[in-house]
């Protein structure tokens, strides 16, 4: 889909739909009274037929008969202008997109409301997102001629309406900065939403390794490196290792690197890559399986947003670091009563092989620390239920030892429109790790289980300030809404993409 943006009346707009949205009652907005006009008083009567207020996710399409150069037009609703949060657009810019492939558009005008100042660049930034990703589809399985078809828009305009005045040049920037970015970060989610849609059969570990050898392949200050079991083993990774023992997928730790000269900080990003959870010997009951390829969203976040950050240029020097393997059951799998000995040479007893996610990224972390060195770290994993029985299944969790990076990173996931709320790291939890045979055990007690999960990671980032984000709820959706097709959602690299290069 091709974007631009364009200064002129929307009455003019040559184009096949016209797009206007409209910020609570339509008849108070001057655009909708102009095009009301235009039409002999039929949009107005078509609105009150149809009962649109321009309420939030309202729709109203409508032919013009010449009335104007469009020869259709839809209204969208928005919510009331004082409620407007930016981010609600994506759905606006899908709503847009999905109307015009609906009526077999090939081109659209979008008329951008009046928002003022870098409010305007904002909204053209989450409607752009909104219109790739929402028309974002996970087809290649399907075989139907439906499923085959291309969709008809081709190209999507914004209109500024400027009543006369010359845009500056400083508007015209900004305006392709947004367009810019919004297209690399939707490009970003998309990779990550194809990665983690795979079945497991096909998105192995080593197909992980492969979509990072990919992405390094394509920009010049990208490196990658891919350490299998052998290189792990020899770095000591017992956790990591003992959870892919079971399988005959062999491990994968993955490491790429964005390298910029002279990088302000040095960032790391960890992300939790069980390409199938099974549960291991604590096998999950078939219904809770079912979805569990999505358990490498992490490594799929955090490895497609070096594409995007690579594209748009960032001042640090960015590391993502994958560990991935699958959790299952065979002659070889890691047992209960197992004790392993973690990279920095904490002994963990094994209470529940289901608590895997924790195992990787404890090693994960240390190997960052070890070999990076970072002056910050995140990680993101579809790490714990007891995260989605706390915030629902579109909130991530976010937990953090340092106040001021936690401010930082939901700051920026604010901006990027992804939700997340900070959970406690409540030192009294860490009472349930106490293990009499080893250092400590994986799992706790049930009530709590997101804060412990998030106090056995802490064991191991010893004085890097670090920021923990389960995004078990929101990596996948089962239900749709506009901007987001149900299945991988691609979570997380919105927030990762704004906080490196804007944060
Ligand atoms: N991958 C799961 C967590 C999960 C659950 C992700 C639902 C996405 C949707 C994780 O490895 C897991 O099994 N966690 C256990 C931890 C428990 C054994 C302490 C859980 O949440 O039940
Ligand atoms: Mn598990
Ligand atoms: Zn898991």
């Amino acid at each position: 889909m091709d974007f631009s943006h364009v200064v002129e009346p929307a009455l003019s707009a040559a184009v096949d739909l016209l797009v206007i949205v409209v910020l609570g009652d339509p008849t108070k907005d001057s655009l909708f009274r102009i095009v009301d006009a235009a039409t002999g008083k039929a949009l107005a009567e078509a609105a009150r037929s149809e009962s649109f207020e321009g309420k939030t996710s309202q729709s109203l399409t409508f032919r013009s008969a010449g009335a104007l150069s469009a020869p259709r037009i839809a209204v969208l609703g928005a919510g009331n202008r004082a409620d407007l949060e930016v981010p609600a657009l994506r759905d606006v810019g899908a709503a847009a997109a999905s109307i015009a492939n609906r009526v077999g558009a090939r081109s659209l005008a979008l008329v951008v409301p009046t928002l003022g100042g870098a409010r305007e660049a904002a909204a053209i930034q989450m409607l752009t997102e909104g219109a790739l990703l929402g028309t974002y589809k996970f087809g290649r399985y399907l075989t139907g001629a439906d499923a085959k078809k291309a969709p008809s828009l081709q190209s999507f305009a914004f209109i500024t309406d400027a009543k006369g005045k010359k845009p500056g040049a400083a508007q015209a920037k900004a305006v392709k900065i947004a367009l810019d970015r919004a297209q690399a970060v939707a490009a970003a989610v998309c990779k990550a939403r194809d990665m983690i849609n795979e079945p497991a059969a096909f998105m192995t570990p080593t197909q992980i390794a492969a979509e990072a050898e990919a992405i390094a392949k394509k920009h010049p200050k990208v490196t990658v490196q891919v350490l299998g079991p052998k290189k792990c083993e020899e770095l000591g990774m017992g956790m990591f290792l003992a959870v892919g023992k079971g399988s005959d997928q062999e491990s994968k730790l993955i490491h790429l690197v964005y390298k910029p000269k002279n990088a302000k900080k040095k960032i790391a990003l960890i992300g939790k890559g069980v390409t199938f959870d099974s549960g291991g010997y604590s096998l999950k009951p078939s219904n809770a399986m079912e979805d569990m390829k999505v358990d490498m969203s992490g490594a799929a976040a955090v490895i497609a947003a070096i594409d995007a950050v690579a594209t748009l240029g960032c001042d640090h020097e960015v590391h993502a670091v994958a560990a991935c393997c699958e959790n299952l059951v065979s002659g070889r799998a890691y047992k209960l009563g197992d004790v392993l000995t973690s990279m920095d040479g904490t002994t963990v007893e094994i209470n529940n092989t289901d608590a895997e996610g924790r195992l990787t990224l404890g090693d994960a972390i240390t190997y960052v620390r070890s070999k990076v060195q970072p002056d910050e770290m995140f990680d993101f994993a579809t790490l714990t239920g007891a995260c989605m029985v706390a915030l629902g299944p579109y909130t991530a969790g976010v937990m953090s030892d340092h106040d001021a990076l936690c401010r930082g990173w939901l700051a920026a996931a604010e901006r990027a429109g992804e939700d997340m709320w900070r959970l406690p790291l409540t030192a009294r939890l860490r009472e349930q790790l106490k293990s009499p045979v080893a250092d400590m055990r994986n799992t706790g007690d049930r009530f709590g289980g997101a804060i412990t999960a998030g106090l056995f990671l802490k064991t191991f980032t010893k004085d890097t300030p670090w920021v923990h984000v389960d995004i078990a709820g929101p990596a996948s959706l089962s239900a749709s809404r506009p901007f987001q097709p149900r299945g991988g959602t691609g979570f997380a690299v919105a927030s990762i993409v704004e906080y490196l290069t804007r944060g």
